[in-house]
């Protein structure tokens, strides 16, 4: 996510740091984000030399520190609150006082990361979608302390996007993942209990209801660690059983099948062409 939130800010014309506590993960971004600009100036969407250009704009660093200088953070480490609180309790402490911090959270409470940061009128949420260069929406979240000058300046960055911003309430999940991570669970679920394949479940989901992608293969997409993470945050801070993440999400999760990033989810992802094959 970090790759592409970068992609449509240096696109957006905005000067990019991206930090990363591994090297393997910055060189992985530097290449996908490359990729992302063939891509687009292939598809047309943009010139040559706009690709060049907004290239140009975007250095990294495995040094927190270096993030000093920046006139917004926009955070998307993993799932995990500790990391989370983590980060920005440091970035509190590191960047100048009326800097911004926006969080790419999928479920953590933006109320809690802006008492970390010793800022909370400044930080909110900024979720973007997977993937981020293709996908429009963008969930802006306001935790309760957070004031309508930082929802205004994250608005107009989204718009400066080319997003489309919609605001929700400081909730488990939000809008996107409270609706959708019920779904994608239950299909795990479904696939669990035998009722059909991983793939009759997605063909049923993209024809039957017209979802452009079937929800294993879109948990394979979002990674099935971050799902994961998401249902349990859910199931904590909702107390519903209907959140319980299906154990055998927790069994792929354990076995290092991730979704696409590891090659292999409910799917198998070759490298080279990135085509799916059913292995459940
Ligand atoms: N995957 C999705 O589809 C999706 C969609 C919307 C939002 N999100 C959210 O975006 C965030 C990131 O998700 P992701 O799927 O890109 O995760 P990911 O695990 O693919 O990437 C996280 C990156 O953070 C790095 N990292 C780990 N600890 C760090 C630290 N302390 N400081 C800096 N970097 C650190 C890791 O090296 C890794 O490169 C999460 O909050 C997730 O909920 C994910």
């Amino acid at each position: 996510m970090g790759a592409g939130i970068a992609l449509v800010a240096a696109r957006a014309g905005c000067e990019v740091l991206l930090h990363d506590i591994h090297a393997g993960s910055l060189d992985a971004a530097i290449e996908r984000i490359h990729k992302g600009f063939a891509k687009q100036i292939q598809e047309g969407l943009i010139s040559t030399s706009e690709g060049e250009s907004a290239l140009r704009l975007i250095r990294t660093t495995q040094t927190l520190g270096e993030m000093a200088d920046r006139h917004l953070i926009l955070e998307a480490a993993p799932e995990i609150l500790e990391i989370k609180c983590d980060l920005f309790r440091q970035l509190g402490a590191i960047c100048k006082p009326e800097v911004v911090f926006a969080s790419n959270t999928s479920s953590i409470s933006i109320t809690k990361l802006g008492a970390m940061s010793g800022r909370d009128a400044l930080v909110a949420g900024m979720h973007f979608m997977n993937p981020v260069p293709v996908m429009k929406l963008v969930e802006l979240i306001r935790g309760l302390r957070t004031s309508d000058e930082t929802i205004a300046l994250l608005s107009r960055l989204a718009d400066r996007m080319g997003k489309i911003p919609v605001e929700s309430k400081d909730s488990p999940g939000f809008i996107v993942n409270r609706l959708l991570m019920p779904m994608v669970n239950e299909a795990i679920f479904a696939l669990a209990e035998g009722i059909a394949t991983a793939d009759m479940i997605d063909k049923a989901m993209t024809h039957g209801t017209n979802h452009p992608i079937g929800p294993l293969a879109l948990a394979d997409r979002i990674g099935l660690d971050t799902v994961l993470h998401i249902c349990e945050i859910l199931y904590q801070e909702f107390g519903d059983p209907k959140f319980r993440p299906c154990p055998l999400l927790r069994k792929y999760v354990e076995a290092g099948w991730l979704g696409r990033k590891s090659a292999r989810g409910f799917y198998i992802y070759p490298h080279s062409s990135m085509s799916k094959d059913t292995v459940t």
